[in-house]
């Protein structure tokens, strides 16, 4: 049997495992991951250097593979998304604070992403806790979230007059003809742990319902800088074999792009989620 050592990297998110293959985890261990990531919102492992047909396989037993609509493909593994930035490209992806597919009616439960290439410093990755950025808030403030709804949309960063239409980055993107739109309660659930969970971000979120986007901007812009705070944050450093599966109801993630001149290349595979509420 795996005996799996777990260390917090921060007082409210994220775990890092040692001790564990990810390619012969027995189903006791795998529970122990499973169980973690619901915990700490991230999980992350060092040196596991798995081939694209065993990183596949480990994400289906997390769930089905929700295949992105935006990103390049690995040759010949359509379910793993490339995640990358070259020596000559100055924008990267995912270099905002966001949680992936909120513009989805049905978000994405989260993502399993395998660094292949790293920049020899920098590259790090942010992850911030939506569940302590909601705890510490108000009362007040909490009752009058529940009541909210948001509306989410990735129009406006991946369509042909987009973000990154504009920037170095948008010839490697597709699905530029996506249209998206969902609405999501501001406060939701987590299916797991049932722990109540800010769920509104800065790349996706345009509006509370019901709401005009000037009328919801200031109280956006408030929840944003809580969720922010450094205290609410860990901070991972890769290198190739570094693997992180987080959850996309209960984190934030940001990429950060201090590495110009340098090449990195991650692999993500995203499984589906469930409806949320
Ligand atoms: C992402 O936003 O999914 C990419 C994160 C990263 O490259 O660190």
């Amino acid at each position: 049997m795996t005996s799996v050592q777990m260390r917090p990297l921060s007082e409210h998110v994220g775990v890092e495992a040692s001790g564990v293959d990810l390619t012969t985890l027995d189903d006791a261990a795998f529970g122990s991951l499973r169980d973690a990531v619901a915990a700490h919102g991230v999980l992350f492992v060092r040196d596991q250097a798995l081939t694209p047909e065993q990183h596949i396989a480990f994400a289906r037993r997390w769930g089905t593979i929700d295949v992105n609509k935006y990103f390049p493909a690995n040759g010949g593994h359509p379910e793993i998304a490339e995640v990358r930035k070259a020596e000559n490209q100055q924008t990267n992806i995912g270099g905002g604070w966001h949680t992936d597919h909120s513009y989805d009616a049905v978000p994405a439960m989260g993502s399993i992403l395998l660094a292949r290439e790293t920049p020899p410093s920098g590259g790090d990755t942010l992850f911030a806790s939506l569940g302590a950025a909601f705890d510490s808030l108000s009362e007040g403030l909490k009752t009058m979230l529940r009541g909210l709804r948001a509306v989410h949309s990735a129009d406006h960063i991946y369509s042909a007059d987009g973000i990154y239409a504009k920037t170095d980055q948008g010839a490697d993107l597709k699905g530029h003809d996506e249209r998206t739109r969902a609405i999501h309660p501001v406060v939701i659930h987590h299916p797991r742990t049932g722990r109540e969970i800010l769920y509104v971000n800065p790349a996706f979120t345009l509006h509370f319902e019901g709401w005009t986007r000037e009328e919801s901007a200031p109280l956006l812009a408030y929840l944003y800088q809580v969720a922010m705070q450094d205290r609410f944050q860990c901070r991972i450093s890769w290198a190739p074999g570094s693997i992180a599966i987080w959850d996309n109801r209960s984190t934030w993630h940001c990429a950060m792009n201090d590495y110009h001149g340098h090449r990195r290349l991650m692999h993500r595979i995203t499984i589906s989620g469930e409806p949320l509420d």
